[in-house]
């Protein structure tokens, strides 16, 4: 049989790992998917660069358009990166009758409805394997592995930058600036870090896993967000006292409101406790932590970002696509795991009405009575408190009060807290981070 033959847009960390894989391992790779796999023309910003890469026997081309409208390409690999430029070229791969593979999670979180709806109009494949938790195959886990099961919840570290930040903080005391910047080197940053600190990363990631998991569209609108940057090395020192590590958790599961079931869509640094294994994942390693009804609770581990464990998922991607390029496109795999007219519209859930467990830092005056006003704010608000920790930060004058609640409902936390800042005795403002037990 011939060679399929791939177009490649985007020759930088992903791209660049994706050729040199897809060489160095061509002849096994062959085995598998039944035909050569060829990159055959490749588009990129800077030619000179991208033809280090690939060497003279691939074309080499400024215009992503020209790979996209090739009659001779059978595969677009999008590895470009952002929103628009992707989307037009996505979507006109797609009308072109050509199968998409991406690592672009921006993309398939903002676009996938759109994108998904015309491939599967079109009866073309777009995979996107690399798209969550680089190396780790968790898509094909969750889509097809645990295809069985009614999903409970999918909670993972999914991003590969502010994991590494956070293990190297806590590990080696070093300053956030400084660890941001080996991330960079490391190539684990999105183009724009402040979408891996801020936790839009994971965030979009996060979305795409959820949809697949209950089969609802993606909605990344309407996913709580909140990065790292605002989290305190005296929490993560605190934390660490009580037994707990913190994590940039992304968190989707299953609810029951008060008006109803609905799904949990979070990205929030977290309380994890630290024996735990997934407390335990540290660097640029990924984790996912799944619970299903039939299979219980299982853990998928590996390297989440870099140019070859990317490349890992993608090439997986050709090969399926290679396998599948001529079955008929009703045999397919749904891109969303559920059949598209088996979608549905279970709501998320307003942050208001999620529950879980806090971890709340007081910095108060040390006076007589402050710790009975405090938990009497939590007792009335019908919040339980699991352990209490005093310290003082440096000075003999003031304290950071720490309390781990039992689960509430955010508003009932969120009206505590207002109550508290109230206090004379409190100083600025009461550090919420939320704890899960993952148990
Ligand atoms: P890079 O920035 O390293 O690579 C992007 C490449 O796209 C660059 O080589 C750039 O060219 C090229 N490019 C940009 N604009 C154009 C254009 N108009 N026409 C042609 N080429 C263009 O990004 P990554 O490889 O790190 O990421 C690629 C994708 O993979 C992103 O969607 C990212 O989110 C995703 N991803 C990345 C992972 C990682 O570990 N890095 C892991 C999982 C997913 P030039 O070099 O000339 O500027
Ligand atoms: N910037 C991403 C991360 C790359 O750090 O996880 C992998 O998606």
């Amino acid at each position: 049989m011939k060679p399929i033959k791939v177009g490649l847009l985007g020759v930088g960390t992903v791209g660049a790992g994706t050729f040199n894989v897809l060489q160095r391992n061509q002849e096994e790779i062959r085995r598998r998917a039944g035909r050569g796999i060829e990159i055959t023309m490749v588009a990129a910003r800077n030619l000179d660069k991208a033809r280090a890469v690939v060497g003279a026997g691939v074309e080499v081309t400024g215009d992503p358009f020209a790979v996209v409208n090739n009659p001779d390409i059978d595969i677009v690999v999008e590895l470009i990166g952002g929103y628009e430029l992707p989307r037009s070229l996505v979507l006109q791969a797609i009308a072109n009758g050509k199968h998409v593979v991406t690592a672009n999670k921006a993309l398939l979180a903002l676009h996938g409805n759109e994108i998904f709806a015309a491939a599967q109009d079109k009866g073309v494949t777009v995979a996107f394997e690399a798209a969550v938790a680089g190396g780790v195959p968790i898509i094909k886990a969750l889509r097809e592995g645990l295809t069985a099961n009614r999903i409970a919840s999918v909670a993972g570290i999914i991003n590969g930058t502010t994991n590494f930040i956070l293990s190297e903080m806590r590990e080696k005391g070093l300053d956030f600036a400084t660890v941001l910047k080996q991330a960079q080197e490391l190539g684990y940053a999105e183009a724009d870090p402040t979408f891996d600190i801020e936790g839009v990363d994971a965030a979009h990631k996060l979305t795409i896993m959820s949809a697949i998991a209950f089969g609802i569209p993606v909605q990344f609108d309407k996913a709580y967000i909140e990065g790292i940057s605002q989290l305190q090395a005296r929490d993560i020192r605190y934390a660490e006292q009580l037994g707990y590590r913190i994590k940039l958790l992304g968190i989707t599961r299953r609810t029951q409101t008060e008006s109803g079931e609905g799904i949990e869509l979070r990205v929030h640094p977290t309380l994890i406790p630290a024996s735990r294994l997934i407390a335990n994942v540290e660097g640029a390693m990924n984790a996912v932590l799944v619970q299903a009804d039939a299979v219980g609770a299982s853990l998928y581990y590996g390297k989440g970002a870099g140019a070859e464990p990317t490349a890992s998922s993608v090439i997986a991607d050709l090969v399926d696509v290679t396998r599948l390029a001529t079955v008929d496109p009703y045999c397919r795999v749904p891109h969303l795991a559920f059949q598209p007219n088996q979608m549905t519209d279970v709501a998320i859930v307003p942050m208001a009405e999620i529950t879980t467990s806090y971890y709340l830092r007081v910095y108060v005056k040390d006076q007589l009575g402050v710790m009975a006003d405090l938990t009497r704010i939590l007792a009335d608000a019908g919040i339980s408190i699991d352990a209490v920790l005093q310290k003082e930060p440096g000075n003999q004058v003031n304290l950071d009060i720490i309390m781990l609640t039992h689960q509430t409902r955010e508003k009932n936390i969120d009206a505590a807290i207002a109550k508290i800042e109230t206090l004379p005795a409190v100083i600025g403002k009461v550090t919420r981070i939320r704890l899960e037990t993952l148990s």
